[in-house]
């Protein structure tokens, strides 16, 4: 599995069906999504994470904002209602486009197209805020890690990080545990998808255990992890994470 893999099977959801490809319920197939609703959950989702923010993470500053995985800007656009300025940053040039021509912010807001596994092109320590949601999932391994490392740099002390990404079991790279797990996981759960006629998108995860290490090799502390999307407890989690200032 690899990135670009993931860009073309993006790239093609954000040219026909771009909010489907972002909150996949079947009523909203085939551009069902009305756009104000469509907006209106990214509004509710940055709600619930600040109300979440204000339980877990000390005071920050509101100057900048990063969306990793910004897709249409359904985020972004509420992300800009907290913070002077916000970058969305997606994969696919369709999502971007799309996120653009839906901006209601002009130019606080920006939009940019990433394929490559970094994000070089942010300075480091440019950012209060990182924020992404239902991407990381998307991303393989060790792509899924650089971006983590890279939110680490882009963040200011002080800074603020959520991400979502599902918790995974820990094997020796290459073993055949490994391989019969990613198999199951990966291969066989997008073959179900694609069985029952859904987008053939690649779900990935990081070990909880692999976040954490990576954190505290980089400077930051983990404030929170917390249960996220209704499968078992420990099968998915939001992290709140802060740039030791
Ligand atoms: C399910 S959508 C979520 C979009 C947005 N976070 C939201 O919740 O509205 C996943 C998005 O992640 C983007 N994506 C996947 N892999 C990515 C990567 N390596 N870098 C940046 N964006 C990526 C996809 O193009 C897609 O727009």
């Amino acid at each position: 599995m690899s990135l670009e893999h993931t860009r073309k099977t993006y790239e093609k959801l954000g040219r026909e069906d771009p909010f489907y490809a972002v909150l996949t319920a079947e009523c909203f197939r085939n551009n069902r999504w009305d756009v104000e609703e469509f907006f209106a959950t990214g509004e509710t989702e940055v709600a619930d994470v600040f109300g979440y923010l204000s339980r877990t993470a000390p005071v920050f500053n509101r100057d900048s904002a990063l969306d990793f995985g910004c897709g249409v800007g359904r985020l972004t656009q509420a992300l800009a209602t907290r913070f002077d300025n916000v970058i969305g940053v997606d994969i696919a040039e369709s999502m971007v486009e799309k996120a653009r021509e839906l901006n209601r912010h002009g130019p606080r807001v920006e939009y940019f197209a990433n394929t490559v596994d970094h994000l070089r092109f942010l300075g480091d320590q440019s950012f209060d805020f990182v924020y992404s949601s239902i991407t990381l999932q998307h991303v393989p391994p060790p792509a899924n890690l650089r971006y983590l490392e890279e939110f680490l740099r882009v963040l200011r002390p002080g800074g603020v990080a959520v991400f979502q990404v599902p918790n995974g079991r820990e094997f020796r790279e290459g073993s055949l545990w490994q391989t019969l797990y990613k198999l199951r996981r990966q291969y066989l759960r997008r073959a179900w998808k694609i069985i029952r006629g859904k987008p053939a998108y690649e779900m990935h995860y990081i070990p909880r255990a692999i976040v954490e290490k990576t954190v505290g090799e980089r400077g930051a502390r983990l404030v929170a992890a917390t249960s996220f999307g209704g499968g078992k407890p420990d099968a998915n989690f939001r992290y709140c994470v802060v740039k030791t200032p």
